[in-house]
This record gives C-alpha cells, structure tokens and sequence, in this order.
C-alpha cells in the first residue's frame, strides 16, 4: 500500500484533551495510508523510516487542515419548498399555528410524495453540492416527508444513491415519527401502529442506521416515542430525538433512558433533562439555522450543558419548514454568535461531537488508525472558519484518502 505525505501547513486535529487549542499542530505533517491516517504530528518528529516509504508527497502551501466535517443532522430529502409559509409567518402567522392549520410538515409531506425518486434525487444533490463545498465528508439523511413504508422507502433510497453517487458517507435515519399524515390526521395512535410496522420493514431492507422521532406537543408525546425507542431497541439501532425544541416536554429524559446518542435542538431543556443526557453521554445537537429561521427567543441552555458536562454538537438541521440552510459553516458562525459557544467549540460540534452524535468512532478527529477524511482551508487560525459569514475558504478536501 502506498503512502502519501502531506506537509507545509498546520493541522487542527481537534483530539481532546491536547496541549493546543484545537489540537492545533504547527509546522505538521500528516501521512495517509489508503483510507486511513497513519500518523500526524509535528514535521520535525515524522520518522525517517515512514518518510522514506512515502511514495506520494503533498505541498500543502501553508493550509490548515483539520477533520473532515460532518453535518450529523440534515432533513436533506424532501419535495418542494416552503417559501409561501415563510411569507406566512412574515404577515404574522407562527410555525406552530401553520403546522395546526394543514401546512408546516405536512405540506412538505404532499410535495415529497408526488416527486419521482429522480426529482428527488436531483433537488437533494443540489443540495448536498453545496454542503460538499465547504469540505462535509460524513451527512446525515432523516426521512420523515414520506410518512408511509412506500414513501419513505423512496426517500431513504434517494439517501442511500446519493451515498453511492458522491464522495460522501451518508447516514440514514428513519423518522417516520415525524408528524402525523393526513390520512391518520387525529389518529396518532394508530399512526405511531404503522410507523412500528414499517420499521422493521425497512431495517430489513438495510435502509435504517438510526431512529429519530418528533417530541413536541405538535407532534408526539414521550409515552408514544417510548414505543418506537422500544422497537429500536430491539433491532439494536442507535435513537436520536428532536427534543425541547418548542416547549420542555421531557423528551431529553426519554431519550436518555434509551441511551440515545444524540438530543437535538434543546432549546427548552431543563436541568433534569441535561443531567439525564451526561448519565448516559447524550450528545446535545444545537441547530442555530432552526433558531434564527424561527426566530426563536429562547436560547438553548449552554451554560448548563458546558457544567454537566454534554457534548455538544453543531449542525444544519437542512430542511423546508425551519432551516433551508445548506452551509454548515454558516452554522458555525451562527452557533458563536447566537449561541456563544467559542470558535474552538463550534468547530468540535462539526467535527469530533458529530461523528459522536452518529455513534461514530472511526471519524472526527485526526488521529493514526482513523478515517483520512480531511479539508484543506486557506486561513491562518481555525477561528477564521467560525468568523467569516458566507465565505468558503475549503480549497480541497480527501475523502477515505482520496482527493474530490
Ligand atoms: O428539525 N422539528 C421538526 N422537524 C424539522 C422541521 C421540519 C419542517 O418544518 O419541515 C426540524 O426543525
Ligand atoms: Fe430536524
């Protein structure tokens, strides 16, 4: 196997616990063996013997280098848009009453049902381009705009091809607990019946690598998600839960008690609701676009996470009704300056925290024996990632050790 030296630039490796903010290495080189790295540290330390096997070498011109990112919470697959309800809520109407009245998800359900997997494919890669530029390597896909086995076979299928057709690991998570359909409209009981149906069916068919569901008093309450957790226990796949976002309804509790990797949203987490998270080493998921989008006063307590200790992970939560956001770096902007987390911390929360909130462990940092997913930025300080608004300064990226 051949190896490749990369050398001329620093490298963020983002490993916890480094002497350096950021893990940050400068002078480093980097050697990538395949798909993997195989070692990372300061220049002058790079063993002569590994040197010398480098077949390959790389003048990074002064880049930093950092994780591959991942974007750990996307609603990517879907029909449509929404910019009539954004007009809606600009004449003063609000998501919740929107979502009461037949449109919100719903609306986003009929659009997505009507597409043909191709046109669905195609709306999503557009998408997924601009997430690719600024340097994601791992994206999660939630399905939850189909909302019967049919449909929501098609949207995790268009997930899975454009896993296949880009240089992207991609992520499937079923949440077919997303809303209630129409036809099941003031039957949610019966509903949450079909969503246990279809999982199994579905997981069967490899299309599941986790189960998400809605927690509000617009969608699903925690008794009902605990019977969807159940059956997701049983087939061993990871949960994650859409949690506090609009009011506290326990839902980080519930999630906690199944051990899910992540929680997301949180901006009405409780105390309880954060201590039950660290117990099990829950991931909080912040999603500034949804924030900003909704215009949302209440902030995601992040004091109370930094004290218990939670990690905490950053993404675009890309979507119609609340984010239609496709740039993770806005993200990290958004997530210092709404939420203030430091530069250092936005960065773990799309880097290292990420691959976490997935249950991923091969990924997030730059580490020997892990994945060669990495972005070469043309800045000085890794700060500049978080600091700029709308600039993308990604000049490459190597996914699995392999240049796009
Ligand atoms: O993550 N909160 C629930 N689901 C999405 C919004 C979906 C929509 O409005 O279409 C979210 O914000
Ligand atoms: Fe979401």
């Amino acid at each position: 196997m051949s190896l490749s030296l990369w050398t001329y630039c620093a490298v963020a490796t983002m490993q916890p616990g480094a002497a350096h903010a950021y893990g940050l290495i400068d002078d480093a080189a980097l050697v990538v063996d395949g798909s993997m790295l195989r070692w990372v540290g300061p220049r002058r330390d790079l063993p002569a013997d590994l040197l010398n096997r480098c077949t390959h070498q790389h003048d990074a011109a002064g880049a930093l280098i950092t994780p591959g990112l991942i974007d750990c919470h996307t609603h990517l697959v879907y029909g449509g848009d929404r910019s009539h309800e954004f007009e809606l809520r600009l004449n003063g109407a609000s998501y919740e009453e929107i979502a009461q009245s037949g449109g919100g998800i719903v609306s986003t359900v009929l659009a997505t049902r009507t597409a043909s997997p191709e046109a669905l494919t195609a709306q999503a890669q557009r998408r997924l381009q601009q997430l690719l530029a600024e340097g994601v390597t791992t994206l999660e896909i939630k399905s939850g705009y189909g909302l019967d086995l049919a449909q929501e076979r098609k949207c995790l299928q268009v997930a899975r091809t454009l896993g296949q057709s880009n240089a992207v690991a991609i992520r499937t998570t079923f949440l077919g607990a997303h809303a209630v359909p129409p036809e099941f409209a003031g039957r949610t009981d019966d509903y949450l019946d079909e969503v246990l149906r279809m999982l199994p069916v579905l997981h069967a068919e490899g299309l599941v690598d986790a189960v998400d569901a809605f927690c509000e008093r617009i969608a699903f309450s925690p008794a009902q998600i605990a019977r969807l957790f159940d059956a997701a226990r049983a087939l061993g796949l990871p949960m994650k839960l859409h949690a506090e976002q609009l009011s506290d309804s326990g839902g980080a509790q519930l999630a906690a008690r199944f051990g899910a990797t992540s929680c997301d949203h949180l901006e009405w987490l409780s105390d309880a609701g954060a201590a039950a998270m660290a117990a099990v080493h829950s991931v909080a998921v912040l999603l500034p676009g949804a924030f900003y989008f909704l215009r949302e006063t209440k902030l995601p307590p992040v004091d109370l996470l930094r004290c218990h200790q939670v990690p905490i992970a950053i993404a675009t939560d890309s979507n119609p009704g609340s984010s239609p956001c496709t740039s993770l770096l806005l993200m990290l902007n958004m997530a210092c300056t709404l939420f203030r987390l430091t530069p250092e911390e936005a960065l773990a929360g799309v880097t290292r925290h990420a691959a976490q909130a997935l249950g991923l462990t091969d990924r997030g940092v730059l580490a020997p024996g892990l994945r060669a997913d990495f972005v070469l930025w043309d800045v000085q300080r890794p700060a500049q990632l978080s600091y700029a608004l709308g600039a993308n300064p990604c000049r490459q990226t190597i996914f699995n050790g392999t240049p796009r």
